[in-house]
């Protein structure tokens, strides 16, 4: 079977709705290969900024993200992958807000979103992938055979951030929190450049209210694997 017809479940949604931690739980779940597309525009971004181009020069960003030198290392049980640019680990320093601020700058550039879109392709490996972003089931995945939109409201998605920045030491309040989601979230939404929305044929499931144990078991059931 050729590497295009392995299996794909794309999961769309903005930050904070748990897709991170439930597509990680899916990947592990069905011994499948894991893309965090998100990672790649931080990546672009980070290492934007470490060859001093500006965030607006659109030429030199196509050709950062287009050489871009990374590797995913995984790591034991549960953990998220390590995340290594040109060798150096820069797997907490990519998710940071400024970062992902960053991120969501530079994607609204479609040659940096053309640019980005045949390494992602090439996650689509046997004996299956499971793709976190904003626009997998609306671009790069199209095909794929399940498609969850996983929402919830920008206050609980903000709680959520802001639990794990306190967790993590970080001095922070949830009002600036909430405003970061917001502004992000318009951004994402707004531009013309594979806007974040739900695929036509996407199951749309809101993660407000439920545990990640419930959240993980809805999109089980999606996948027809409860
Ligand atoms: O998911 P994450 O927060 O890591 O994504 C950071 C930013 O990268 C998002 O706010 C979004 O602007 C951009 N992104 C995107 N398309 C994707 C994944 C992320 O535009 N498939």
């Amino acid at each position: 079977m050729s590497k295009d017809n392995a299996p794909v479940i794309a999961v769309d949604g903005p930050g904070g709705s748990g897709k991170g931690t439930v597509t990680q739980m899916l990947a592990k779940k069905l011994g499948w290969h894991l893309l965090d597309s998100g990672a790649l525009y931080r990546l672009t971004a980070l290492a934007a900024i470490r060859q001093n181009v500006s965030l607006d020069n659109e030429t030199e960003l196509v050709r950062v993200a287009a050489s871009l030198d990374v590797a995913f290392e995984p790591t034991p049980e549960g953990e998220p992958a390590k995340v290594i640019l040109a060798g150096e680990d820069v797997t907490a320093e990519i998710r940071t807000e400024t970062c992902g601020d960053n991120a969501s700058r530079i994607a609204v550039m479609q040659s940096v979103r053309d640019a980005l879109l045949q390494r992602q392709r090439d996650f689509q490996q046997e004996p299956g992938l499971v793709a976190d972003g904003r626009d997998m089931g609306t671009v790069v995945f199209p095909n794929a055979s399940v498609k969850i939109f996983l929402t919830a409201s920008a206050e609980e998605r903000a709680h959520r951030r802001y639990s794990q920045l306190k967790a993590a030491g970080v001095d922070v309040s949830i009002d600036a929190v909430l405003e970061e989601i917001r502004v992000r979230d318009e951004r994402d939404i707004n531009r013309s450049a594979a806007p974040l929305k739900p695929a036509d044929d996407a199951q749309v499931i809101d993660s407000t209210g439920l545990s990640i144990k419930e959240v993980l078991s809805r999109c089980l059931a999606a996948v027809g694997q409860a």
